[in-house]
């Protein structure tokens, strides 16, 4: 993840940014959370679900420093890659939360996820329909051709933009039962002080992934820094709302009574 990612991930916490794991988490549980970042979700999952188990991994090195350094009395961390979990049918819970949009083979990652749960364990994966965003007003035309250039980024590396309304029929595929879905969907109000810093989101992916897309030629440097510059303007001055579209999608391992 480019740097500059921490700072975005460290704004989450498992009540603003995972309500649906919320509900669902008990004391007791062994949660697996792939994909956990700086682990700013995790510390909460191992709030809720102790004395069980949490354990988090993820593939960037420094993110899993970070969240050990934030949390040296809590979950545990390990590196690892999602295609090849390296637990067998421990977990009564996994969750992957906004790291299945990542990946351009999410079935296969969502295989080796169930595979760390006990038979008819939960499976949980939270993430975006990036087609469906909803700003009001309209952000300037920088910020909107600066957004299209993201999506066709993503879209050339094999990631599904619109990934949370496939995931439903991708679980149906792969056998997994009882499947639930529900909106999650994060509205920023610019009225409300601390959504602001939620509203910022794609300054921030400007001046850290953007310089990624500026590398793989999908915009010039000048396009990402007028684009980051003016996003901030319209927050400042124009912004009403900005809404992303999310929806958990949750259901039983093959082995549900
Ligand atoms: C957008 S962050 C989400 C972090 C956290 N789950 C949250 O909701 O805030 C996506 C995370 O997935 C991780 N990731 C991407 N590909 C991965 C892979 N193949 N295996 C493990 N983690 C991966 C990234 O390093 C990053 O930390």
């Amino acid at each position: 993840m480019p740097s500059g990612t921490a700072e975005i991930l460290n704004r989450r916490t498992l009540a603003s940014s995972h309500r649906r794991l919320d509900e669902v988490l008990r004391p007791g549980m062994r949660v697996l959370d792939v994909g956990c970042g700086t682990g700013a979700i995790t510390g909460g999952i191992f709030e809720v679900t102790d004395p069980g188990l949490t354990v988090g991994f993820d593939i960037d090195v420094n993110l899993v420093r970070q969240a050990h350094e934030s949390h040296t009395h809590g979950p545990c961390y390990v590196v690892a890659d999602l295609y090849r979990v390296p637990f067998t049918r421990i977990f009564d819970l996994a969750n992957a939360a906004r790291v299945l949009q990542w990946l351009s083979d999410p079935g296969r990652a969502i295989e080796s996820c169930i595979s760390a749960t006990k038979p008819g364990g939960l499976f949980l994966a939270l993430d975006y329909n990036h087609e469906k965003i909803a700003w009001d007003p309209r952000p300037p035309l920088s910020v909107r051709l600066f957004y299209d250039a993201f999506l066709a980024w993503r879209s050339d590396a094999g990631m599904d933009n619109a990934i949370a309304d496939h995931l439903a029929s991708e679980f149906g595929r792969l056998g997994i039962a009882d499947i639930r879905v529900t909106e999650q969907h994060e509205r920023s109000d610019s009225l409300h002080a601390n959504d602001k810093s939620r509203l910022a989101i794609w300054s921030s992916v400007a001046a850290t992934r953007g310089h990624q897309m500026v590398r793989d030629g999908y915009l010039s440097e000048l396009q990402r820094e007028k684009a980051e510059e003016d996003y901030l303007e319209w927050i400042d001055t124009t912004a009403v709302s900005q809404t992303l579209y999310l929806l958990s999608v949750e259901g039983c391992a093959p082995g549900c009574s």
